[in-house]
């Protein structure tokens, strides 16, 4: 039984949530800490045992193939004046993944990106798909998660998570049967109006798709905001075979929009070996040192 070896990365987007920051810049490499965020996301796919990456990107985009290729003016620099230690840094990041950029050349939605991706990764019985937006935090990578489920299932997965009803019409959500955390998906609602959600069970941005996935996205047409969604095509699997959802452990944390962003940067900066020190001595030096009483 083959190992899945490849991760699709949707990251074609304008970023428009995270304007002005990302005019120039793609919303994928605004630094979370000492890293893009993109990065995190490689990171868990890496952690989850994959070693390729399909990174389906906008015109324009060209830096966030450039993250992961090496820069030899860069590495010489580095050389020169012996900073070894961020010389292997960088070359690290280089050996986390090898990567193949696809370009979408229009922003038609999430479905479209990651069937333009199918060619790259034609062959494969199983790959993985992550949306960079969220970061996540928790023992067992959440890639990792769903590729245990994979194994045991052998039919597509989704990350599903509990939401409260203010929250659910901004995802895709499952009607599933079972009892977790592991169940079986009976049917798909991309962002549901008011009252039409078919349970508090959200998709999160992480996947494990199958051809039959590809297959139905190639005769999904638009839908929810008039956009090719992922969810259509996952919920077209369903005539094929099994849709199975995983109630993950741990937490993702949003970064795709400036709000969520902040929140981030509040969570992850007090425990980073670097910059952890630095922000509590900003805090406590602000007069703000610990939660409000
Ligand atoms: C996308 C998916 C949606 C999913 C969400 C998770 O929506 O289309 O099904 O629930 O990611 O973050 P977007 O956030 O791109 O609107």
């Amino acid at each position: 039984m083959a190992a899945i070896e490849t991760v699709i990365i949707p990251a074609g987007g304008l970023g428009t949530r995270f304007l002005p920051a990302t005019k120039a810049i793609p919303k994928e490499l605004i630094p979370v800490g000492d890293r893009p965020a993109l990065q995190f996301g490689v990171e868990e796919a890496r952690a989850s045992g994959i070693r390729r990456t399909v990174l389906v990107t906008g015109p324009g985009k060209e830096a966030l193939g450039a993250h992961f290729a090496p820069d030899p003016r860069l590495e010489s620099a580095l050389d020169a004046r012996g900073q070894a230690a961020l010389l292997e840094e960088l070359r690290a990041i280089d050996r986390l993944t090898e990567l193949q950029v696809v370009v979408q050349p229009e922003p038609l939605g999430l479905g479209d990106a990651v069937r333009r991706a199918a060619g790259a990764v034609a062959g494969e019985a199983a790959v993985c798909g992550l949306l960079p937006d969220d970061l996540f935090v928790g023992a067992i990578p959440l890639l990792r998660q769903l590729i245990l489920a994979y194994e045991r299932h052998r039919c597509p997965v989704v990350a599903l998570r509990r939401c409260p009803p203010s929250e659910i019409g901004r995802y895709g959500v499952a009607a599933v049967s079972g009892s977790g955390p592991i169940f079986r998906v009976t049917d798909l609602v991309e962002k549901p109006g008011p009252g039409e959600a078919p349970s508090d069970l959200a998709v999160m941005g992480r996947y494990v798709l199958t051809p039959a996935v590809f297959a139905a996205l190639e005769r999904t047409a638009p839908g929810a905001l008039g956009e090719v969604q992922l969810t259509d095509g996952i919920r077209g699997a369903l005539e094929e075979g099994p849709v199975v959802g995983v109630e993950y452990s741990g937490r993702l944390l949003d970064v795709g929009t400036l709000e969520g962003w902040v929140r981030t940067l509040v969570e992850l900066l007090p425990d980073h070996p670097r910059l952890g020190p630095v922000w509590r001595a900003a805090l406590a030096a602000h007069g703000r040192s610990g939660p409000a009483a």
